[in-house]
């Protein structure tokens, strides 16, 4: 049975009466009740981004917000995205990335089917998103999950020729096989597509182990919806390596399974976490509400001796109550 604790009594770090569930020994994922997220000052959202940063994903319980406050939300513990692909955006709020396959009004609004495999947001970018926040606002009625790998837990027990082949090196990630065709392609050819957006996505590289900027953690930072080869290895080679790393990491047990309920909302670290959204029953509808946040910190911090960072992290955005 999980430890319970109420922030206010147990620990000292928060002013606020919600309490904290952290998730069983080993496991990801704390949940917190009784927020309230559009009273959370910025001694309350720091103790909040500890908790994504120890946990790796936070659980925020019946907190439905609309658009503006959910923004506001956001923003306590960072700077809001705005997705470099405008028919992602809410009519309304560019900074909320819409998944959906319900029409409002008649018109298409967001994307339908989005992250449907393994990965971690904007892996495809120089500067990848640290953080995201995730709110359900039309769930399914048979299935609706977030499915979760631990990538701390997926470096520490990969196996040992694994690790070999990956350690000291980089990944090579693109985005261009993930495109969802728009309006805008009709009369354009695959090969027309494929060019303009792999013009706009170059592919980029990242170390395959990265450091935690906060707790120095090293993590795995490969996905197969997004890693396309290793650095300085073989095609072959390398696709037969992140085969096999892929296959290790998705087993069965090593998958957390978030089960969405009506009025939560989900905030991950990117860093730790590789995510892949479930599926939508045919004929049912889902809209989800994703808003991409940079915490401010560099998002990663590996170092040729290995040394923990020196600095602690300055939380962005604090000191003006949204609260924050
Ligand atoms: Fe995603």
């Amino acid at each position: 049975m999980s430890i319970v604790s109420r922030e206010r009594t147990s620990t000292g770090l928060a002013t606020g009466a919600w309490i904290v569930q952290p998730p069983p020994p080993g496991g990801i994922g704390a949940r917190v009740h009784g927020l309230d997220p559009r009273r959370v000052d910025a001694t309350q959202a720091a103790r909040l981004l500890e908790l994504v940063y120890e946990h790796k994903l936070v659980v925020f319980e019946k907190v439905p917000l609309p658009p503006s406050d959910y923004i506001a939300f956001a923003r306590c513990f960072g700077e809001p995205q705005i997705y470099f692909q405008p028919n992602y955006h809410h009519p309304d709020h560019p900074e909320i990335f819409v998944s959906s396959n319900v029409p409002e009004n008649g018109r298409k609004v967001g994307v339908a089917g989005t992250g449907r495999y393994w990965h971690t947001d904007y892996q495809f970018f120089d500067d990848p998103l640290p953080l995201t926040m995730l709110q359900p606002i039309r769930l399914p009625r048979t299935r609706r999950e977030t499915s979760y790998i631990d990538m701390q837990r997926m470096w520490r027990e990969l196996p040992a020729d694994l690790r070999a082949a990956l350690v000291d090196r980089k990944a090579v990630h693109e985005a261009k096989w993930r495109y969802k065709i728009q309006a805008t392609d009709i009369d354009k050819s695959i090969t027309e597509i494929l060019e303009e957006f792999g013009r706009e996505t170059p592919p980029v590289r990242h170390p395959t182990v990265l450091r935690h900027p906060v707790n120095a953690r090293e993590l795995l930072y490969v996905s197969e919806g997004f890693t396309v080869g290793l650095d300085g290895v073989g095609y072959e080679q390398g696709k037969d390596q992140l085969a096999q790393v892929f296959r290790f990491c998705h087993q069965p047990e090593h998958v957390h399974v978030h089960t969405w309920c009506e009025g939560d909302i989900l905030l991950w670290d990117n860093r730790q976490l590789m995510h892949r959204a479930g599926d939508t029953p045919k004929g049912e509808q889902s809209t989800s509400w994703r808003i991409g946040i940079y915490d401010g910190l560099p998002f990663y911090t590996n170092r040729p001796d290995g040394a923990r960072p020196a600095a602690p992290p300055v939380l962005p955005g604090h000191g003006n109550p949204t609260a924050c």
